[in-house]
């Protein structure tokens, strides 16, 4: 099996100081693939500062370049280090208007330049009350297939983020998250991609995370709050590592 994944996102939050404190306390650890998704301004602080975790973006254009005013370039994350971009995240998609057709292709804008795009998808809590999780789940998967092709999806990640647990200090049940990862891998194992990562997102910390992680569809987190200090977020690392 290919070790745990643990990204952190740490969305609109970060600062030059505070994030010097983060990649002073934060490192690479056996066993266990380790990356942090950062704000644009700070790609180049974190580039220089990393030591063994990879980088990434949280979004990305879905163009190449011109004038697209306020947009940034897979090129452009590729320049500066980048080995992921998040996609589809729901805060993007409920926020800022992304439907499937945007996330398809900010996926294989990512995928062009040889990023590895980290595709969101998950239910909301009214979705998930009506029964349609895993429909939810496949639309999402669809769509971004649609755009990319069968063979590119053996280069992506996905994470199932159910919204409502994303923030809210109520992550998903381990065996709630597993059903929808077995179904993640039965659709990707329909598509001949089985060995792409499933991420789980939502509410994970460190005292959740092993739990989670040891079930056998999930491999590995996306991480919101708990990856905003060193310590939280390696105490996770560590138990994707331990599990592994
Ligand atoms: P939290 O870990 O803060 O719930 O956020 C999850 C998330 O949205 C990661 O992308």
């Amino acid at each position: 099996m290919t070790q745990k994944l643990v990204v952190g996102n740490w969305k609109l939050n970060g600062g030059l100081a505070a994030n010097e404190a983060f990649f002073g306390a934060a490192g690479a650890l056996a066993g266990v693939d380790a990356a942090v998704c950062v704000p644009f301004p700070y790609l180049a602080q974190a580039a220089a500062r990393l030591r063994g975790l990879a980088l990434g973006a949280q979004t990305v254009s879905e163009f190449q370049s011109g004038a697209y005013t306020g947009e940034v370039s897979a090129e452009m994350l590729a320049d500066l280090g980048c080995r992921y971009v998040i996609v589809g995240h729901s805060e993007r998609r409920a926020l800022f208007g992304e439907d499937d057709a945007v996330v398809g292709r900010k996926a294989a804008a990512a995928l062009r330049v040889g990023l590895t795009p980290i595709v969101c998808v998950g239910e909301s809590l009214a979705e998930r009350e009506a029964g349609r999780a895993l429909e939810v789940a496949g639309r999402q998967l669809d769509a971004v297939l649609a755009v990319i092709g069968a063979q590119a999806l053996a280069r992506v990640v996905i994470a199932y983020e159910p919204v409502w647990a994303i923030g809210t200090g109520r992550a998903a049940g381990v065996d709630e998250a597993q059903a929808v990862h077995a179904d993640i891998r039965g659709w990707l194992v329909g598509q001949g991609a089985a060995a792409v990562r499933v991420l789980y997102g939502g509410s994970v910390k460190a005292d959740n995370a092993a739990t989670l992680f040891a079930a056998p569809d999930i491999d590995g987190g996306l991480i919101g709050g708990a990856s905003l200090a060193a310590r939280d977020f390696m105490a996770i690392c560590q138990a994707a590592a331990s599990v592994a």
